[in-house]
């Protein structure tokens, strides 16, 4: 039987606990997950995409079957070149439906083979985003539950930096 991957895409400035709850039940439904570091740079991300794509490899070291890339490019043509089977997306709140679903018609539109699979991460990490984290990290909250370790001391260590550039 042909092996089945998927395609887990995001900013992910920085990786978050959210993200990993989604990736390892990605992980769990697919033989193999890709996640695919997103340029973004109108998004104005903290960190860039080497560093973000790094902290994504240290963050899912544990886990077998999931691979790390990134891309600039419409994310249709980033499943196509991939011959991915599905994009994964997490659905968190109601307000994040609106979106997801513009955003899974546009790529249908765009590629109308494509599928994309939503999973809902686990209640705890329902409120969560990388910018919410960031502000907290920034005046100073406690960041720990939200982040694997090593992430936490990389966003501290670069919001140490970019305060001393302000
Ligand atoms: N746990 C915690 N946070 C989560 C989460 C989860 N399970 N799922 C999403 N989030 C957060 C993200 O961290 C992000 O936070 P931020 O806005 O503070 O950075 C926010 O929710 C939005 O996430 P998402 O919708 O995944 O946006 P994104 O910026 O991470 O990724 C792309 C968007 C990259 C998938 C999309 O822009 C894309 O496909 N770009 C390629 C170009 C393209 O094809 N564009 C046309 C699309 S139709």
């Amino acid at each position: 039987m042909k092996s089945r991957t998927a395609i887990y895409p995001g900013t992910f400035d920085p990786i978050t606990n959210g993200h990993l709850d989604i990736i390892k039940r990605a992980a769990r439904l697919f033989d193999s997950v890709i996640i695919a570091v997103s340029n973004n740079i109108q998004k104005k991300p903290l960190f860039d995409i080497d560093e973000r794509t790094e902290l994504v490899r240290i963050a899912v070291q544990d886990i077998d079957n999931v691979a790390i890339d990134s891309f600039d490019d419409l994310l249709v043509n980033y499943v196509s070149a991939k011959k991915a089977d599905a994009v994964i997306r997490g659905l968190r709140v109601i307000s994040d439906f609106e979106y997801e679903f513009q955003m899974a018609l546009m790529n249908r539109k765009l590629l109308p083979d494509i599928e994309t699979v939503y999973l809902m991460p686990s209640e705890e990490h329902i409120y969560i985003s990388s910018s919410i984290v960031k502000e907290v990290g920034r005046y100073g909250g406690n960041i720990s539950c939200f982040l694997p370790p090593e992430i936490e001391t990389a966003l501290r260590n670069k919001l140490r930096m970019v305060k001393k550039i302000w």
